[in-house]
């Protein structure tokens, strides 16, 4: 993905937003199948790709609980189940608990596989949407100034969308995590390899009155051996009503969802508030997607 490319995939995403009665996408992927294949819980990535299909005019097969439901509880293994599936559908969409799974599915697949989540690794369709989320709200993704805040160690929708940012032009990035869920060393180098101008920090209050985008994340609860450890850490950051204060009247609060307490409610009714616009982002930018796999560009 160039710059060039992710301009087009915004394009197309607001075709498909703006798509009327009689547009020729209705039918744009008529016989074509979808097979999404979740061994870890979903809500919106599944529901917005299988959306996004059946409003193109094609069909959707489904595992939403892979680990129980499919053959994995007999003891299949990932590589068996998606070279079976790939001769059954025309792209797959895939979420796994370990890192590198969907790169390994994608190898042994006769049809695309797209990553809807790899472990602590990887989201790059979220990181998309968010782009395209990002672009809408503010124009442009150039000048920007966006902190990345919460659990960056273990937050695969931050691992996505930072290895974007050097695309545009005088990024500047606040990482905002406590020691213990720092990025991992190798987005950081990446970061600094690329040239794109950050900082590393573990409280939000002094940053908030710079930020252009604020990308609020949850503490992956999932990935912590110990329950207490987590119950320590979970709230560390909590946006309310009051930090909102501190903020610029145009900035922009984001988050992949699902939230659990480190966005209050009540800053849902104010206008910079953009969490529930970027999920609705992702039913396009998705439907985007799969017509460039499937039709090509
Ligand atoms: C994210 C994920 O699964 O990584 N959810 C999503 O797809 N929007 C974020 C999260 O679970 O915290």
């Amino acid at each position: 993905m160039d710059r060039g490319r992710l301009t087009e995939l915004f394009r197309l995403a607001r075709r498909m937003e703006q798509m009327g009665k009689r547009d020729k996408l209705h039918t744009a992927l008529q016989g074509k199948i979808l097979a999404t294949i979740f061994y870890e819980p979903s809500t919106r990535t599944r529901l917005s790709f299988e959306a996004g299909m059946i409003k193109l005019g094609g069909g959707v097969i489904s595992v939403e609980n892979a680990v129980l439901a499919s053959s994995a509880s007999k003891g299949e293994s990932l590589e068996d189940a998606v070279r079976v599936v790939s001769s059954f559908a025309d792209v797959i969409v895939l979420r796994h608990p370990e890192k590198g799974a969907a790169q390994a599915a994608a190898e042994l697949s006769r049809v695309p596989v797209i990553n809807a989540g790899d472990g602590s690794g990887e989201h790059p369709t979220q990181a998309l949407y968010d782009l395209y989320t990002i672009h809408k709200e503010h124009k442009s993704l150039d000048n920007l100034h966006i902190a990345l805040v919460g659990d960056l160690l273990y937050g695969r929708t931050v691992h996505s969308l930072l290895k974007f940012l050097p695309l545009y032009r005088s990024v500047q990035l606040s990482l905002v995590a406590p020691k213990r869920l720092r990025l991992p060393a190798r987005y950081v180098q990446y970061l600094r390899g690329q040239g794109v101008k950050f900082k590393q920090v573990t409280e939000l209050a002094p940053v908030l009155p710079e930020l252009d985008v604020l990308y609020m994340t949850r503490i992956q609860k999932e990935r912590f051996a110990s329950r207490k450890e987590y119950e320590a850490i979970k709230n560390v950051y909590v946006l309310d009503e009051n930090s909102l204060k501190s903020m610029k009247k145009d900035a922009v609060i984001m988050h992949p969802l699902p939230r659990v307490e480190e966005i209050a409610k009540t800053v849902d009714r104010d206008p910079r508030a953009a969490y529930f616009r970027q999920a609705e982002n992702g039913l396009y930018a998705r439907m985007a997607l799969l017509y460039w796999i499937l039709k090509g560009r």
